[in-house]
């Protein structure tokens, strides 16, 4: 608990720090959509996977920046050599702990706001497959003031009425939260392998920690939940933004009778039928192996060709957040 304290101060410092070289007069590069990737020192073969798979098409300046977020104590060698090849690694000062998630995805936004004019903030990890072009268009459609600047977003596969864990020992228990609110009950929020916050909130946090402090609890996305409890968002409960907790979207593997080899991938049933429609999935989590990442970024990058045809097509999974406000924005941000 002091622990985390005093690494949320030493984060603080960090930005007030980076702040002030900065200046104001620095022009932020514009960006519809920042995107953080949590990572650590022993996944350098899933940041591989991430980037064939989808992060290296996602930056595409003006449009899209994606930033794979490492501690800096967990800089090795190799994870220098790669910073180095690759450009696309950032450092949140502090010490690596499970809980450390938490405080890697403040610092998403943190650096988000500090170095991008951006109006959209992903955070996912690094076993998660993001559509990021149907993604921006449906933020695109999503966006209901002129530029895309005040959205009120938090958007995400929502969790409602989530029980909080009080046994000891329990993987995700949460007694600081409770002990904290009184409350046996999350408030409704986002699941971690991938969730969106507009801009403007994201700004809002991070001015709150300045001034007087996040509360930090144990569970990063429940967490994140509570910190928005009380501003008047639009929770958007988005059905293609999965976030399993289990392996996803694969047969099991087949052998051949009588052969060692596995046969090729195979995805289920729901997830082919899916993956090249105009309403896909724009989050995939929990793929469980570099070789599934890869090839679920193939799949996706073959079916580009739809990509022209559908742009202006609402996809029915947001149908009803976009009929609702009318969709004056979605031209504020130029295509790519
Ligand atoms: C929660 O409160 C109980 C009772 O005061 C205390 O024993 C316990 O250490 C607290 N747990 C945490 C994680 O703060
Ligand atoms: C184009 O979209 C249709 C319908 O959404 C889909 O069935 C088809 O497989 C797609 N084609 C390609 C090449 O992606």
């Amino acid at each position: 608990m002091m622990l985390l304290e005093v690494r949320a101060l030493a984060l603080l410092l960090y930005v007030a720090e980076s702040l002030s070289a900065q200046g104001k007069e620095t022009k932020l590069d514009d960006t519809l959509l920042f995107v953080g990737i949590i990572s650590g020192r022993g996944y350098r073969h899933r940041r591989l996977a991430v980037r064939d798979a989808w992060a290296t098409r996602c930056q595409v300046p003006g449009v899209s920046v994606c930033r794979f977020i490492l501690a800096d104590d967990e800089v090795t060698e190799l994870v220098e050599e790669e910073m180095q090849e690759h450009q696309d690694i950032v450092l949140v000062h502090g010490e690596t702990t499970y809980k450390s998630i938490l405080l890697k995805t403040l610092f998403v936004f943190e650096y988000a706001v500090r170095h991008y004019d951006a109006r959209f903030i992903l955070k996912t990890d690094d076993d998660a497959f993001v559509h990021t072009r149907a993604m921006i268009q449906q933020l695109r459609l999503l966006c209901e003031s002129p530029d895309c600047r005040r959205e009120r977003l938090y958007m995400g596969k929502q969790c409602r009425r989530g029980d909080v864990i009080v046994t000891p020992g329990h993987r995700w228990n949460n007694e600081e939260y409770y002990n904290h609110t009184g409350l046996k009950t999350y408030a409704n929020y986002m699941f971690g392998g991938g969730y969106i916050l507009s801009a403007d909130v994201a700004q809002a946090l991070v001015h709150i920690q300045s001034k007087v402090s996040l509360k930090f609890t144990p569970i990063e996305d429940a967490t994140i939940g509570f910190w928005v409890m009380g501003m008047d968002l639009r929770q958007i409960d988005h059905p293609k933004m999965n976030s399993n907790f289990w392996p996803c979207c694969f047969k099991a593997l087949e052998r051949r009778p009588g052969h060692k080899q596995v046969m090729g991938f195979q995805l289920d049933e729901e997830t082919e039928a899916d993956i090249c429609s105009d309403d896909p999935w724009i989050i995939l989590h929990k793929l469980d192996s570099p070789s599934k990442m890869r090839y679920v970024g193939a799949r996706v990058a073959a079916c580009r060709a739809n990509a022209t045809a559908t742009a202006h097509v609402v996809p029915a999974s947001i149908a009803p957040w976009v009929a609702k406000i009318g969709n004056p924005g979605a031209s504020g941000v130029d295509a790519s």
